[in-house]
């Protein structure tokens, strides 16, 4: 069962950014389904874990880009980075704990992620549209 799935609305128009962004859907989705087919705190373990690696991989290339072009809402946006970090982390100990992630809180997870694709990451991606193909060399130098 999916609780969520890639839809082109979530694109930016930045190949690797988008590709991230695709894989976060499809993790999430994963623990989703794991939950919804009441899979053990053990189970649900390493999904989790990937989410949380994975998340944290993703935010730290957004926010390199982002300082490269002096993004100027870069302190609000990496701030909400770390607030969602530091909401997945407490639901990886809470699952450590053996007590099983909350349908409610995948919601919850879900929702951010997408919100924040659509609003947040779409301000970045403005400058990029206006960026006369740098973001393209960025990804070719650090990619
Ligand atoms: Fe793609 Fe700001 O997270």
């Amino acid at each position: 069962m999916k609780i969520v799935e890639w839809n082109n609305a979530y694109k930016l128009g930045i190949p690797e950014i988008d590709e991230q962004h695709k894989a976060l859907v499809d993790l999430i989705s994963d623990i989703f389904d794991a939950v919804f087919n009441k899979k053990s705190a053990a189970e649900c373990a390493p999904l989790i874990d990937a989410l949380e690696k994975y998340t944290i991989k993703h935010f730290s290339e957004e926010e390199n880009m982002m300082k490269s072009i002096k993004f100027p809402n870069f302190d609000e946006h990496k701030k909400l980075h770390e607030l969602f970090i530091a909401k997945l982390k407490e639901e990886k100990d809470r699952n450590t704990r053996g007590e099983r992630i909350s349908v409610d809180v995948i919601h919850f997870l879900k929702d951010w992620l997408v919100n924040h694709i659509l609003v947040k990451d779409k301000e970045y991606a403005k400058m990029y549209s206006g960026g006369g193909g740098f973001f393209k060399k960025f990804f070719k130098w650090f990619g």
